[in-house]
């Protein structure tokens, strides 16, 4: 084909089925697909890429798309880092959207280059408020919160509001949110609607104020780790120590801790020692959802419910999947937003590298590191 029939034809994006165990969300759904193909873009879905999240492939055809190959595309769009056989599968020159883990799993995008591929890391997109739309750690991590408290509320032996009944009266139970990121405030607005009593933590102190508008106390320890682009750093060791002792005596007041804190590309800080644990009350639950880098909490087992000292330790690991219909409908509008950025008018592929979100997000380009 000369170079002006391959300017004049369509983007072609490719939808894969998720290949990974428990993953039930997709990366485009239909609504998303008929924007997208009303700019001029051709969807290729792979058959039942959408069962997980009970999407039939009739409602992507219906919305535009074809049912095929979606590995011979242009643009392939995946939710879970592609597997080694699946980079193998994508056509050199081709572009990669998804979550590539680029800062614990180096050795993706590595192979990504060596296949020749572009590849833009959801995680990498810079979180300024032009890119809030396109934003999958916030869409993703909203759902976790949300479901944590629900996981909490499901194992713990007391109830969460305060009930007034003929038979006495019960008194609220006292959820503590560590870390108040995204998914902790989502975790904290979720537990006061419930009815309990809510505190959250964090060692950046600019959080407080969103913290006491959701209606929770604020725990004050006076460390402050807040780093770069508005995530917060490692401790060092003194401040570990100290954080640590101070939050051991804090946390066995309360029936519900609900952990969230992370350091990009780093181990998870132990915040809920063994020694917290064994102070809270029987029948109390933790749920850590940084079970995916090593856990908050001494005790935790990631991806597994332990009962420690008769307090149960939850460590869910992909709980976004647990929702698959509004996470991939919201993971999806983070996608093609992204994906529209690097449109020109005619729904060419035309990145603008000059564009902070795009130089950002994009983890290896044309065979080199980005
Ligand atoms: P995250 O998932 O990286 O970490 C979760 C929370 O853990 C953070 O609040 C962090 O400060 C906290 N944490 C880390 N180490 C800790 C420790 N030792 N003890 C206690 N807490 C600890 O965070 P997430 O949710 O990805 O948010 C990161 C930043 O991005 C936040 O500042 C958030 O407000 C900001 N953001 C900005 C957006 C924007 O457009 N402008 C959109 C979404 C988030």
């Amino acid at each position: 084909m000369n170079a002006e029939a391959e300017a004049q034809r369509p983007t072609s994006v490719g939808v894969p089925r998720e290949s990974g165990e428990d993953e039930r969300r997709v990366a485009l759904v239909p609504k998303v697909v008929e924007k997208l193909v009303g700019r001029g873009v051709q969807v290729v879905v792979e058959a039942g890429a959408g069962l997980g999240a009970l999407i039939p492939d009739e409602l992507y055809t219906a919305a535009g798309a074809s049912i095929g190959d979606p590995w011979d595309s242009e643009v392939v769009v995946k939710v879970a880092p592609p597997s080694a056989e699946e980079i193998g599968r994508l056509r050199r020159g081709a572009t990669m959207i998804g979550f590539l883990a680029p800062l614990t799993a180096p050795e993706t995008i590595v192979a990504l280059r060596s296949a020749g591929v572009q590849a833009f890391a959801m995680e990498s997109i810079p979180r300024i408020s032009r890119a809030q739309s396109m934003d999958a750690l916030s869409s993703q991590a909203n759902v976790a919160g949300y479901k944590a408290v629900l996981l909490a509320a499901d194992r713990s032996t007391r109830f969460f509001p305060m009930l007034t009944t003929a038979a006495g009266t019960v008194k609220p139970a006292t959820a503590l949110v560590l870390g108040v990121g995204v998914a902790g405030l989502q975790a904290l607005a979720t537990a006061k609607r419930l009815g309990a009593r809510t505190t959250g933590y964090d060692v950046r102190p600019e959080v407080a104020d969103q913290v006491r508008s959701l209606g929770a106390q604020w725990l004050d320890l006076g460390i402050d780790a807040a780093g770069e682009g508005g995530y917060a750093r490692e401790l060092t060791d003194d401040e570990r120590a100290e954080q640590q002792k101070r939050l051991e005596e804090a946390i066995t007041g309360f029936d519900v801790v609900i952990t969230t804190a992370l350091v990009p590309g780093r181990k998870a800080p132990t915040l809920v020692t063994a020694e917290a644990v064994r102070g809270m009350r029987p029948g109390s639950v933790v749920v850590d959802l940084a079970g995916e880098a090593g856990g908050n909490c001494e005790l935790t087992e990631p991806g597994e419910i332990v009962v420690k000292h008769d307090v149960t330790i939850a460590s869910p690991l992909n709980l976004p999947a647990t929702m698959p219909e509004h996470a991939s409908e919201l993971y999806a509008r983070n996608v093609s937003a992204l994906l529209e950025l690097m449109l020109d008018e005619d729904g060419a592929l035309a990145p603008n590298f000059d564009d902070e979100v795009l130089a950002k997000s994009c983890v290896t380009r044309e065979g080199k590191d980005a």
